[in-house]
């Protein structure tokens, strides 16, 4: 296949969704769909119910390095879909934020009886920041969930972003009849725990067709003719450049447990969704069609198995080939690598590759060598931007239990932040450590990996921030006046960029409008 063909017949992308939505039943079906897994139930669910540490060691343990959860490869009907896993729970946010960094557009999956939740919130803000295009899948369907009209109302306020119906649910709950297609002008009815492989919709040409009543009844019928007059007036067709400008956001209603509906969003992915796309760096734009291989690593995956201490780095091809064995440039370390066994996904399993291309997510065994946002190339310098790293939101000093291992200690710090699993500053002129995470969760993961690879024992001790912003000024001398009169507040981060740890919302508002000179930055990313 041509290498053109080879790009425009990708699609990358993660769905997304508050926790119990409904992600892992929709990956399911997706994968059914694309002959990847014969039947349902093969896809666990990753999520941490109990918001134990126990659970998550356990999780890891099972998944080892097997990753299949991080990326799903799959085909349908002739496109090459590349279904990138985000973990549900929110202690692991910051994960699921640069994974988002590495695919073309979104699913969002959100929960017709519980509507819009925290962090749907939150992962729209990630997906706005980067103008992702989000197509949303309204799930459940076939429970009570909200009033159709409340719930777009809700979705759109609260995600401030525009929906463009393409099915429309008739009723809900144990009530749900089914939804009308408005695009292909058709009426698929809902049976509960359907294997709907096959397309048994019914064709309409004419809504007002006496067929929609022996089929609905009369009162139903009335309710979609009202409706879909309603909608159809506001909407129009869906403008698909609109879509990909990550202006309107198309939007269907389904049953992911039933099979229901799903259907229906994947043949309109397939023809809607960007293709792999260009992307910016600290020195160009790079062209997806460049014939020379650039990509970054977006997230690293370390296997808990004392067995295999082994970490996979998750590649995102950007432009050209990736190709086993050859030698590309390593932009941070100035050093040219070559890689004997990268790894692709395909569904469940992993296997050796010998090329990929933009769009495609490779796995590379890595020793050490990788951190988050690290860029490949064909021999140019760069970087790819729009990888931030976000204000953590709670800090903890590192208190060193065994001065013995202080020296494992200090390399545990760095190679588990490099992996992403947390951030680490420096305190203002002294040697204090404190780390920053999203969630509880990986404070306990940290100690246990501390203690279980490099043999280094810590306890955390509270600190009182709630924000990291990062500085910048024109004028150097103040910066550092300020950084030295606010000592107590001051830290490095790993990069050496200077930051102030703020207490409360309010302190932090009263020290920007006390220093009009000085910028306070809320991402990592400042140059
Ligand atoms: P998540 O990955 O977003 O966290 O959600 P997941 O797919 O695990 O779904 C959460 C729960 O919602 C599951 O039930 C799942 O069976 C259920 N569910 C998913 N889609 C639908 C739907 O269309 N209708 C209804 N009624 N339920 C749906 P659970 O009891 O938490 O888990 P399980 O024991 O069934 O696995």
């Amino acid at each position: 296949m041509k290498f053109h063909d080879e790009i425009m017949r990708r699609r990358t992308f993660a769905i997304i969704s508050h926790p119990d939505a409904g992600k892992t039943t929709l990956t399911e079906k997706f994968l059914l769909f694309g002959g990847a897994i014969q039947v349902a139930g093969a896809v666990k669910s990753n999520k941490i119910k109990k918001s134990a540490t126990s659970d998550f060691m356990e999780i890891e343990r099972q998944r080892g390095i097997s990753v299949a959860t991080s990326v799903m490869s799959f085909e349908y009907n002739g496109i090459l879909i590349n279904l990138l896993d985000t973990p549900g729970h929110k202690d692991f946010a910051e994960d699921t934020y640069r994974t988002l960094t590495a695919v073309d557009s979104v699913i969002l999956v959100v929960d017709s009886v519980n509507g819009v939740e925290d962090q749907t919130r939150r992962l729209m803000e990630v997906c706005r920041m980067r103008d992702t295009p989000v197509i949303v899948f309204i799930n459940k369907m076939d429970r009570d969930g909200k009033n159709r009209f409340d719930l777009l109302e809700e979705i759109e306020k609260e995600l401030n972003i525009q929906l463009h119906p393409m099915t429309w649910p008739i009723n809900s709950g144990k009530e749900f009849k089914g939804v009308y297609n408005l695009y292909d002008r058709n009426l698929r009815l809902f049976a509960a725990n359907t294997k709907a492989e096959g397309d048994e919709s019914i064709a309409i040409t004419d809504l007002n067709d006496t067929v929609v009543e022996e089929m609905l009844g009369t009162a139903d019928a009335a309710i979609l003719r009202e409706d879909v007059e309603l909608v159809d007036g506001v909407n129009g067709e869906l403008n698909a450049e609109d879509y990909l400008a990550a202006k309107v956001s198309p939007v269907f209603f389904g049953s992911a447990i039933n099979n229901f509906g799903v259907k229906e969003m994947l043949d309109t992915f397939i023809r809607i969704a960007p293709t792999p796309q260009s992307r910016e760096t600290s020195a160009r734009k790079v062209d997806v069609e460049e014939a020379k291989l650039s990509g970054f690593v977006f997230k690293i995956h370390a296997n808990l198995d004392p067995k295999h201490r082994d970490r996979i780095a998750f590649f995102r091809v950007c432009s050209g080939r990736f190709e086993r064995n050859k030698y590309f440039h390593h932009v941070r370390l100035d050093k040219d690598v070559r890689f004997s066994n990268p790894y692709s996904f395909m569904a469940r399993d992993k296997s050796v590759i010998e090329d990929a291309y933009a769009g495609d997510v490779v796995g590379l065994f890595d020793t050490g060598n990788f951190k988050i946002g690290d860029t490949l190339t064909e021999g140019e310098d760069f970087y790819f931007t729009g990888i931030p790293s976000f204000s953590p939101e709670i800090f903890k000093e590192v208190v060193n239990k065994d001065p013995m291992k202080t020296k494992q200690l200090e390399k545990g710090l760095m190679q588990l932040t490099d992996e992403g699993v947390a951030q680490l500053f420096t305190q203002f002129g002294g040697t204090k450590k404190i780390i920053g995470c999203v969630g509880e969760l990986q404070f306990e993961v940290i100690q246990y990996r501390l203690l279980h690879e490099y043999g280094a024992s810590v306890e955390f001790r509270a600190l009182p921030f709630y924000k990291a912003t990062w500085l910048t000024s024109e004028d150097p001398k103040k910066l550092h006046d300020f950084v030295r009169f606010k000592q107590a507040n001051s830290a490095l981060d790993k990069d050496g960029h200077d930051v102030y740890l703020a207490q409360s919302e309010w302190f932090l508002n009263t020290e920007i409008s006390n220093n009009p000179d000085i910028k306070f930055h809320f991402t990592s990313e400042i140059h």
